[in-house]
């Protein structure tokens, strides 16, 4: 394949499969980015991985995903998986839950984005947005969720605006909003809760759509999910 791809959100659940994914083809070359070191050190054996600490809470995201990138001039895919997750009763959200989860969900990934894009515009590059089916228009909606499913919303507007104001380009961004996924995070958020994909099986639908789906589409929000309707 010889593809450099970007996994933001790489340190554990659906990022790290998805690193392990594109990692299988020895020609690709993985950028694997988390805030946890020592989680990513995971990859220390992988010979395709490169692996770096990159925070979406910094005050200078944008800066610090260039810096990262230096020394790579093109980027072929770039996932925005990394997400967090604040789960509590809408009176009890603090500024500060609410603060990060922009920053982290939202914020974060359009500034990532436009460390990306210089690198991306004649690749004919893919950026998919990892979302959730609680920011997908119609889903069933869960209480508590407020600061995550609102902040990933933006994530799903901003791929529509995004793809507008490129699409004279050969760059292509798509969102992806997950139905459940057995990961840590699901955990955490509903102890116990039996999710009916793995996160293996999660990032390999994320691994093939990255790589075909934006012959066929830009700018598209697309539900994962098993739920009906
Ligand atoms: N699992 C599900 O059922 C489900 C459903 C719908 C949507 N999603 C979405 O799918 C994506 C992956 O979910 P997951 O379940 O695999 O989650 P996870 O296990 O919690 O993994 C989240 C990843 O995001 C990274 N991250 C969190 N905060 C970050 C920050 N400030 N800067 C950089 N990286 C950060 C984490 O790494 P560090 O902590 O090392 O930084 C981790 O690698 C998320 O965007 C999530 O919202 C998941």
């Amino acid at each position: 394949m010889n593809k450099t791809i970007v996994v933001i959100g790489a340190s554990r659940g659906i990022g790290r499969e998805l690193v392990l994914h594109f990692a299988k083809e020895e020609s690709n070359t993985v950028i694997a980015l988390a805030r946890n070191e020592k989680a990513l050190s995971y990859f220390e054996s992988f010979k395709n991985v490169v692996y770096a600490k990159f925070d979406l809470a910094s005050e200078t995201v944008r800066e610090d995903l260039e810096k990262i990138l230096t020394n790579y001039p093109i980027i072929d895919i770039a996932i925005n998986n990394a997400g967090t997750l604040v789960n509590k009763p809408f009176l009890d959200l603090t500024s500060e839950d609410l603060t990060i989860s922009y920053q982290v969900n939202a914020l974060g990934v359009i500034q990532s984005v436009q460390a990306l894009v210089p690198k991306m515009l004649d690749s004919g590059g893919h950026i998919v947005n990892i979302s959730t089916m609680g920011a997908f228009q119609g889903s069933a909606k869960f209480a508590g969720l407020t600061a995550y499913s609102t902040s990933k919303a933006a994530v799903t507007c901003f791929t529509e605006l995004f793809a507008e104001e490129y699409k004279e380009t050969k760059l292509k961004m798509n969102c992806l909003c997950l139905g459940a996924a057995q990961t840590e995070m699901l955990e955490e958020a509903f102890p116990g809760y039996i999710a009916p994909l793995s996160a293996q099986e999660m990032a390999q639908y994320i691994y093939d759509f990255s790589l075909t789906a934006h012959r066929y589409m830009n700018g598209k929000i697309i539900p994962v999910s098993l739920s009906t309707p």
